[in-house]
């Protein structure tokens, strides 16, 4: 295998049919109003505390700051979850981050709104299809994107983020590491890029983020040359190509809060607009082109399993305990060592960070 692998393997993308619509819930005044009260007084009683990804619905997003909860990207949600005391976590988001929060707080409750809240890249990498592909290649280091099931993690050395996973990756090829990268391509294809280490990489991709195409992005672009792209790299390359900032979705609200620039075109899941708007309330953000349009469009720039955090789901859910996060205990407390691994190897990278400032 060449050290600049390229795709080695069949495509792990979904097909349309198997992507849900994305359904957005819509409430009265008077109801959202109710079910917010009676999940304020319902997160009291229970000890819970609500940990949110950016890409859910502003109402949740306001609701998790507003009770003492959280509201970030995946790697910092796993943090919060750690550090927190509530006995029960109510994980707003998709299933590896529920199932991550587990992993990582066994003695916790862990509940979501919606445990069919899937992602395509965690779809697109069957456990026992990966486990056979790594162990065609045993001499590689196996690094898993978060966004993969506790079965993928439990058969990986290191789980990584896209917050993380430049630095992770140039650190494994300085100790003369080769790699094996899943499940997601544009990723794997970009880090592969940025760094010339040797990884092969598996197939599968986010139907959010494949959908972003550089051509219009280019048109959007021309008619708004004051505006700076923001790229998160779960895109295809050629977008990523585009771009003025490429980053994990905190590094992109970053991005849209500290550049100079009033107008952003924005290449990520839609929902991050909310934030994006209340860190920068003045400036404008448009959402980068996407493949088909209304009824044509796969994912509309919006992850469907994302939007199946719902208020009325969260409600009934802290009212019944149902929708737990189970994992077998063998699975657990091997998936927790490449993320507790991650979450140590960002903690002392923050701190060379601190320390370079400093000196
Ligand atoms: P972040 O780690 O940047 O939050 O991304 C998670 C995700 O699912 C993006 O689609
Ligand atoms: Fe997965 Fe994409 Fe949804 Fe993120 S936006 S959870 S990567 S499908």
């Amino acid at each position: 295998m060449s050290a600049t692998a390229e795709l080695v393997m069949k495509d792990h993308r979904l097909a349309p049919g198997q992507v849900p619509p994305t359904v957005i819930e819509m409430l009265e005044t008077a109801e959202k109003a109710a079910l917010v009260a009676r999940i304020e007084r319902l997160l009291v009683e229970r000890d819970a505390v609500l940990v949110a990804h950016y890409y859910t619905s502003p109402e949740l997003q306001e609701l998790a700051e507003a009770t003492g909860g959280y509201v970030s990207d995946s790697l910092d949600m796993a943090r919060f979850g750690t550090e927190c005391k509530s006995s029960t976590l109510v994980v707003a988001g998709v299933r590896f981050m529920g199932e991550t929060a587990k992993i990582l707080n066994p003695e916790k409750r862990v509940l979501m709104p919606d445990l069919h809240a899937e992602c395509s890249l965690d779809l697109g990498c069957p456990a026992d299809e990966f486990a056979a592909f790594c162990d065609q290649h045993p001499d590689r280091t196996v690094v898993v994107y978060a966004n993969t099931s506790a079965a993928v993690k439990a058969r990986s050395d290191w789980v990584v983020t896209s917050g993380i996973a430049l630095d992770l990756v140039r650190h494994l090829a300085e100790r003369g590491e080769k790699l094996i990268w899943a499940p997601d391509r544009h990723l794997g294809a970009y880090v592969q890029r940025e760094t010339g280490v040797d990884m092969l990489l598996w197939s599968a991709a986010c139907v959010v983020h494949d959908a972003f195409k550089a051509d219009g992005l280019r048109k959007l672009r021309a008619h708004h040359p004051d505006a700076k792209v923001l790229v998160h790299p779960e895109s295809p390359l050629d977008v990523i190509a585009l771009a003025d900032v490429v980053g994990s979705t905190t590094a992109l609200v970053e991005a849209a809060r500290k550049l100079p620039a009033k107008k952003f075109i924005v290449a990520t899941d839609n929902g991050l607009f909310h934030k994006m708007q209340q860190v920068a309330p003045d400036k404008i953000f448009l959402e980068a082109p996407i493949a088909g349009k209304g009824a044509t469009c796969v994912s509309c720039a919006h992850c469907p399993w994302m939007a199946m955090n719902r208020l009325r789901t969260l409600a009934r859910v802290l009212e019944t305990g149902a929708n737990e996060i189970v994992i077998d205990e063998a699975v657990r407390e091997r998936a927790a060592q490449p993320i507790r691994r991650l979450l140590e190897f960002a903690k002392r990278r923050k701190q060379v960070v601190l320390g370079n400032n400093d000196a």
